[in-house]
Formats: C-alpha cells, structure tokens, sequence
C-alpha cells in the first residue's frame, strides 16, 4: 500500500472512532426537570451551560470555579478584567456573596427579584477576583424566568452558591435572546460537554438595570426594566442615573456595545436597502427594508435585538432606528442605541 492511501485509510479509521456529535454541545428544547439538573450537574462539574433569564440568555458558569469562569471568558472573548454578574435561587443567598450591604439595597432586592436588576454590592470573601474583575465589588441578581430558577436551586443541591453569567454573546455583540442566537454566536467555542438550555424568546430581551449600592444613594449604572421610577417610589429616594458618579467599572458602560455588524444609525431618513426599525405607526420609508414594527414599548424590547440580528442575517449594510420615547423601558433602549450606533 503507497504512504498516501496508507494516510487516507488511517484517517478514515479514525474518523470512525470519533463521534462527531459529542465534540458539539448539545441544545436542549423545553429541557424536563431532570434534564435541568443535569445541566446543573454539568455546571458542577466545570462545564458552561447557556440558560434563559427573563432579560437576555446567559453563559453560565460555576461561580466558585476559577477554571470554568475562565472559560466564560475565553468563549466571549471578555477581556478579564469585566466583571460577571452571579445569579443566585433567592435574596436568602445575598449574605453569602455580599458583606455591608446598605438598607436601601435590601428593600431594592426585597421589591424587585425575582427580576430584571443587578445589584452591585460590597463582596464576601466567596467573590473572588476572577468574578469581580480585581474590584471589591460583586453584581448580585436572582432571574425570574422559571427555567433559570430551577436550574438554581438544583445548582444549590449539588453544592452550587452562585452562576456567573454574561449574556451569552461574544464580547461588543448583541445580546441573545433566544436559544438559536446564543447557538450562532457561539457554538465554534464551547464543547462537547457544555449545553444550551432552550427556553424559548426571553420575554424581556433586555439586559438587567444595574444599580451600584455601594454608596449612601443608588446609582443606576446600566439603564433597564427596572426603571429610575420603579427604583425612586420603592425607595422613597432619589436615584442617579450616571457613570460618571460612580467610580465602578461595567463593561456595558463602555462606548461600543452592543453593536451588530451592519452600522447603526438613529433617527435618520433610510436610503434604499437599509434596514428600518420603528414603532408600527411609522411606515416604512420607500425601499427600506423593515426590521420590526412592535406595537408597545414592551414588544420593542422584546424584539429589538432579534431585529438586529434579522439585519446582519439579511447582509444589510445599514439599519435605521427610529428611537422610542418616552420613560422607563425606552430609556433602556436609547441607552443600548447609545452604545450600539456607528461613530
Ligand atoms: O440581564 C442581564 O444582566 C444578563 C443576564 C444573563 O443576567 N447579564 C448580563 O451580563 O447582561 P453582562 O456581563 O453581559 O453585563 C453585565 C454588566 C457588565 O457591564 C459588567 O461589567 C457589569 O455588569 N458588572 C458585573 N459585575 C460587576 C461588578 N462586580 N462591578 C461592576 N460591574 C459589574
Ligand atoms: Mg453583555
């Protein structure tokens, strides 16, 4: 037999032993109770599992695992020093990552988790530097999507005290709000032995307000769900909305995030072929390509990222948002514009 076709056959031999399959992760749809705790095994155990949260998709690792939260890190191309917000099952877990928590942050986490908020509060020793980006802070947030509980709690019976989750996206990209984007986004970096947990559109689609509770007044870092409105009646107090009051880093807060590939551009006439995304009641200037027309502030978020992904999916060069305005959810989406529009 000549060296060549001796090189073929050997590599066909192996090609027989390798299963293709268990080199992908694996996705897995309206995952049972016990396929659930098997993702939170799997966490246990080092892995990476992307799961649904009410705002965004997460990239989920073992929060008290250097080695796994490494690898959320290489997998989103995160520069190491952005911290990762820890998911914990209820506000009973607070103490364990948090030390001098202020009153005020205690009623915020009492009136608003389960749900879209972010707390920023001084760590305990259990928040280490490799998911505090070398800051003495840690972000705090229990998710209200049922899936996202479950797998917390079955987490916690294995032992589990946190998961760090980013958006499940890679680093400046949009975030994903379903199972299929996070699977786009990512699947050429994790494993055979890391999963997606499908559970469907995420029924906010944007990331979670963010509030630094380190000083004597809340300081909203990263607008979101919940609003400055939510946040000032609950608290009988006023809260800031502002990086600069702050002396805590958030990469969200960097000047591009965000962004699709096609360039963005708000509140401008569309030329032909652009993508177009406005409120229903805006039609569609001639030859614009239309993204999405929600109905309610609501469906805008919803939507909003999906829409973006639906343009650089259709090669669009270009994609014309027409803002929403207004208070509450709209500012979340001004601010995501903010970040995400081409300079
Ligand atoms: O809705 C959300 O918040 C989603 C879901 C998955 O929970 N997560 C999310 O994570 O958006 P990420 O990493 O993509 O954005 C979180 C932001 C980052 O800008 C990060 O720098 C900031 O929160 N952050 C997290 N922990 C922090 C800390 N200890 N101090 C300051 N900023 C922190
Ligand atoms: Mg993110």
């Amino acid at each position: 037999m000549g060296t060549r076709r001796r090189r073929v056959s050997v590599i066909y031999f192996i090609s027989k032993l390798v299963k293709w399959d268990d080199l992908l992760m694996e996705i897995i749809n309206n995952p049972t109770q016990v396929e659930i705790m098997k993702a939170a095994q799997a966490l246990k155990e080092g892995h990476l599992v992307a799961f649904p949260t009410e705002t965004v998709y997460g990239l989920g690792a073992d929060a008290a695992n250097e080695k796994a939260v490494s690898r959320v890190y290489s997998v989103k191309g995160r520069p190491t020093n952005h911290p990762l917000i820890v998911h914990i099952s209820s506000i009973n877990q607070l103490d364990k990552w948090a030390i001098d928590i202020q009153e005020y942050a205690i009623n915020l986490a009492k009136d608003f988790w389960p749900g879209s908020m972010t707390l920023i509060v001084n760590r305990s020793e259990l928040a280490k530097d490799f998911i505090t980006g070398r800051q003495n802070f840690v972000g705090l947030r229990v998710p209200a999507q049922p899936m996202a509980l479950t797998l917390l709690a079955e987490f916690e019976k294995y032992g589990g005290l946190g998961i760090a989750a980013p958006s499940a996206n890679r680093f400046g990209a949009v975030s994903p709000t379903t199972a299929s984007d996070v699977n786009e986004e990512l699947q050429t970096f994790l494993t055979g032995d890391d999963l997606i947990l499908d559970g469907g559109q995420c029924s906010v689609g944007l990331e979670s307000t963010i509030i630094d509770c380190t000083g004597p007044v809340p300081i909203i870092l990263r607008p979101g769900p919940i609003s400055i409105e939510m946040i000032s009646n609950s608290l009988n107090m006023v809260s800031v909305i502002s990086n600069a009051k702050s002396n805590i880093r958030t990469s969200g807060s960097m000047e591009s995030h965000y962004s699709p590939k096609a360039a963005v551009f708000t509140d401008v006439p569309p030329s032909p072929g652009d993508g177009f995304i406005a409120m229903y009641d805006i039609p569609t200037p001639s030859g614009a390509i239309r993204l999405a027309s929600p109905t309610s502030i609501e469906e805008y978020a919803k939507d909003f990222y999906s829409a973006l992904r639906l343009g650089d999916k259709k090669g669009l060069k270009v994609i014309i948002v027409i803002q929403p305005g207004g208070s509450g959810l709209a500012v979340a989406i001004r601010d995501r514009l903010s970040k995400a529009v081409s300079r």
